[in-house]
């Protein structure tokens, strides 16, 4: 008799990046959450019912986080809810009085009540599986309701990052608003009806779509010199100043801003110079952290690529899971000044030629193992800050030119979306968004390894470096 979960047609096992997120949640990297700000009150069981719709058509989303220690290596699947076993998502609802007990009146400096309960959500795994733990069974995704002072309202999305990358995370959002209004409009049929659809199983992971000519595998000697390579390399490269290396870490998040002039003006630069977005945040990154140190330094720069359209056979972003990989650029910065564009240009290319020569597909079991090796020996990286580079970014910016009217019926006012870092990770992560034609970047951060004053000074210099830039394409 077959115990297999995979021949069972319940799930399959996790793949080696979902594993490595699986490793890492726990310490607090890897915590997706998706906040919505409304200007009028969300019902509970809309939300509900609109969010089982996307399950049903998305059986990753409905599906647990399985974790087995009994055999000698621990492991994950992904079970699905075809055999009822898994109860139906359930929001929870917080009034204004539950939800103060997690505002606290004076930050200094100020941060909203939607921001400080998007904090609250980073800072809080659901996934706490240990070495040493029983089986656990946990749900991918999480719905929560705030109600916020001033008569607003915070939708929470929390999701584990094996189950959404950021591409799942924009679809999920495109999918989900159209829902809400539907059932609102339709009555509230959905919630009983059946799964149409729950033949679809959940997509195979990355690892097992990757073309056979691009090739995970490299010769033993090869691979192990990157691994060396690497870890030289990472662990070893200029960091931020740490305030705090001692206190409990959670994620905090500063946001980059540039209305649509300025925004214009950076992509512009872009066009002229054949560059993506990322070249230029990366730089402005680089210029921010080098700022007035003297002499050459080196700096680790993390660029995360959607595999899907490369997979074989291709996957389009309504594949819900994680299909992201890391490629790792180190870039010197020189003592000398050098203008946004010169950066940006050398950047980009350094990061187009690794994408070219398929390093994302080539390092991916390294830098996974990389990842581990950190989390499982804090101490090889500095002052145990579990930092593996400075920034990390991706390499396609979301474009989220919503419905208006839509966003307006729902009483949209605001979006964030992003994922936690505080247990290994960069030391800021961005997650840019083109809204309305303004950019919106998301920066998630380790506090107190570093402080909200230092980040939003920080966020600030880049931001100062971006529009200076842009005005030569004015
Ligand atoms: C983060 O969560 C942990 C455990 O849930 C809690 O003890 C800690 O106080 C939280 N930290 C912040 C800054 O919210
Ligand atoms: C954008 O911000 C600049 C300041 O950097 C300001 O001068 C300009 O008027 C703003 N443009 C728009 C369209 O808001």
């Amino acid at each position: 008799m077959s115990c297999n979960v995979e021949d069972a047609g319940m799930g399959r096992a996790v793949g080696g990046s979902e594993y490595t997120w699986c490793r890492a949640v726990p310490g607090g990297t890897g915590i997706a959450v998706l906040a919505f700000l409304l200007s009028k009150p969300p019902l509970p069981s809309s939300l509900e019912t609109a969010l089982h719709k996307l399950q049903n058509t998305h059986p990753i989303l409905s599906s647990t986080l399985h974790f087995n220690s009994n055999s000698k290596a621990s492991s994950f699947s992904f079970l699905s809810s075809s055999d009822r076993t898994i109860p139906f998502l359930k929001v929870q609802s917080f009034d204004l009085s539950a939800t103060s007990t997690h505002l606290l009146p004076h930050h200094d400096p100020p941060v909203s009540p939607f921001q400080q309960i998007l904090e609250h959500q980073l800072n809080h795994s659901s996934w706490n599986h240990h070495h040493h733990s029983e089986h656990t069974n946990v749900p991918v995704l999480f719905a929560s309701i705030y109600a916020l002072p001033d008569k607003t309202w915070a939708v929470l999305l929390r999701l584990h990052v094996a189950a959404c990358d950021r591409t799942t995370a924009a679809s999920l959002l495109r999918e989900l608003l159209p829902l809400t209004i539907e059932d609102k409009e339709g009555g509230g049929e959905g919630r009983k009806k059946k799964k149409e659809t729950s033949s679809s199983k959940i997509s195979l992971a990355m690892e097992d779509l990757v073309p056979s000519e691009k090739g995970i595998k490299k010769g033993v000697w090869a691979r192990a010199m990157d691994m060396i390579a690497y870890s030289l390399n990472s662990f070893r490269l200029t960091n931020l100043n740490f305030e705090d290396t001692k206190g409990r870490r959670c994620s905090q998040v500063v946001r980059l801003q540039l209305n649509r002039t300025e925004a214009d003006r950076v992509l512009a630069g872009c066009r002229k110079k054949g560059i993506k977005l990322c070249g230029a945040l990366t730089a402005a990154g680089l210029m921010a952290a080098h700022g007035s140190k003297k002499g050459g330094k080196k700096y680790g720069v993390v660029t995360l690529v959607d595999c899907r359209s490369t997979l074989h056979p291709p996957l389009s972003p309504h594949n819900f899971g994680f299909y992201h990989a890391a490629i790792l650029n180190t870039h010197v910065m020189k003592g000398e000044e050098e203008s946004l564009w010169d950066v940006a240009e050398r950047a980009y290319e350094a990061f187009s030629n690794s994408k070219k020569s398929n390093k994302h597909f080539s390092d991916m079991a390294d830098i996974n193992l990389l990842m581990r090796s950190a989390m499982d020996n804090p101490g090889l990286t500095s002052s145990s800050s579990l930092r593996s580079s400075i920034i990390s970014l991706f390499e396609d910016t979301v474009v989220d030119d919503g419905d208006c009217e839509m966003q307006r019926e729902v009483g949209l006012e605001d979006f964030m979306g992003c994922a936690s870092v505080h247990g290994v990770g960069p030391s800021i992560a961005m997650f840019d968004t083109i809204r309305n034609g303004c950019l919106d970047c998301v920066c998630v951060y380790p506090s107190p390894l570093h402080s909200r004053q230092q980040m939003q000074q920080f966020v600030s210099t880049m931001k100062g470096i971006l529009v200076r830039g842009g005005q030569l394409y004015a």
